[in-house]
């Protein structure tokens, strides 16, 4: 197969940032995708709607002229967050879904939950309306170790709240673990998860082996290999409970580079070409739109695009480097040579 024409895809998780990064980034994103879950991970967070409202005209304000893309907002839940509010900003169509974050867990999470039964009032309106809550699945406390913290989630954390919230439709977003594969397989259809590009690639060895590279450092960090696989055959697999959430997270190299680096990706630019070469190594390039276009908007009961992108068998033209006015950003290194190039 030399061409491959997709259902335009959409990115279930997306962090944009502001200001300079995301005028940066943003077009990135918006020439191979319709529409983005967006991640309210700000400083300080979009918890209200109408910090969301304000942050979609952000975003719409810094999309080039000709381009086309619909940011989908989430808020932030704090264990303050109003659940009338809530409802309100989902009623108008505004806001998609709620993100729940551990206090501590990633970038940018301070504002996030400790006591999970300070959020059950919002999680319980949220069943009501069938508003989705995306999740950050990873214990913080501090005896789990980082390898362990998100199995350990899912049965400390995210089991309990599925079985005390009925009807709650939940993403499982970036997971990284066969423990979250065989747990998302068991669920109804309440029950979604989200891949990035960068864990079907890497694993813990990538990060850590021959010297450490920070660019494959991000959260959930990547698992052992047996994991990778794992994802790679849930991915491929073309089940509906499995679509893409790239989490390109960008940041730039001095706040990577550093004895504290930030954790994320970049995968915005190279998302699909990878994505490409990996369902076809894997032989499921007929996979592929169900993961990048079809899926995801069945979860959430959006319609897929009415237009299509057109990939070709050719080395792409990608930069290494994006730069912001804030300085350079690294773009995702898969390892390999890419094969396929967005038409
Ligand atoms: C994300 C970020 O930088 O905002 N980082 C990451 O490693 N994925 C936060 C997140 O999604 O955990
Ligand atoms: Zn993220």
């Amino acid at each position: 197969m030399t061409t491959l024409t997709l259902v335009r895809p959409d990115d279930w998780h997306l962090h944009l940032r502001d200001g300079a990064m995301m005028q940066a980034v943003l077009p990135w994103t918006a020439q191979h995708f319709a529409r983005a879950i967006i991640m309210p991970n700000l400083v300080p967070p979009v918890v209200t709607g109408t910090q969301a409202a304000a942050y979609r005209d952000r975003i719409l304000s810094a999309l080039p002229d000709g381009m086309d893309f619909e940011p989908l907002m989430t808020l932030y839940l704090t264990e303050d967050t109003d659940a009338d509010d809530v409802a309100a900003a989902h009623a108008s169509g505004l806001v998609k879904a709620v993100k729940l974050y551990p206090a501590g867990a990633t970038t940018n999470s301070a504002s996030g939950v400790t006591n999970f039964d300070n959020v059950r009032p919002v999680l319980e309106r949220m069943a009501e309306i069938g508003l989705p809550l995306c999740v950050h699945g990873e214990v913080t406390d501090s005896d789990i170790d980082i390898f362990d913290r998100e199995a350990v989630f899912i049965d400390r954390i995210l089991d309990p709240i599925r079985r005390a919230t009925p009807g709650l439709r939940v993403v499982m977003e970036h997971i990284t673990t066969s423990n979250a594969v065989d747990y998302a397989h068991a669920q109804d259809d309440s029950l979604g998860a989200t891949i990035t590009t960068h864990h079907l690639v890497i694993n813990r060895n990538h990060i850590l082996a021959g010297g450490i590279k920070p660019h494959y450092y991000c959260l959930p960090v990547a698992k052992r290999e047996e994991h990778r696989l794992a994802l790679r055959a849930a991915a491929t697999s073309g089940e509906a409970r499995f679509f893409l959430g790239t989490d390109s997270a960008p940041h730039t190299d001095a706040n990577k580079l550093l004895p504290c680096g930030c954790a994320g990706c970049f995968t915005a630019p190279n998302t699909l070409p990878i994505l490409a070469q990996v369902f076809e190594e894997d032989g499921a390039l007929d996979k592929l739109e169900a993961f990048t276009s079809k899926n995801g908007p069945a979860f959430y009961g959006l319609p897929i695009n009415n237009s299509a992108i057109t990939l070709s068998k050719s080395a792409p033209d990608l930069p290494t480097h994006v730069d912001t006015d804030d300085g350079p950003v690294t773009v995702f290194d898969p390892g390999f040579d890419l094969q396929w190039r967005v038409a």
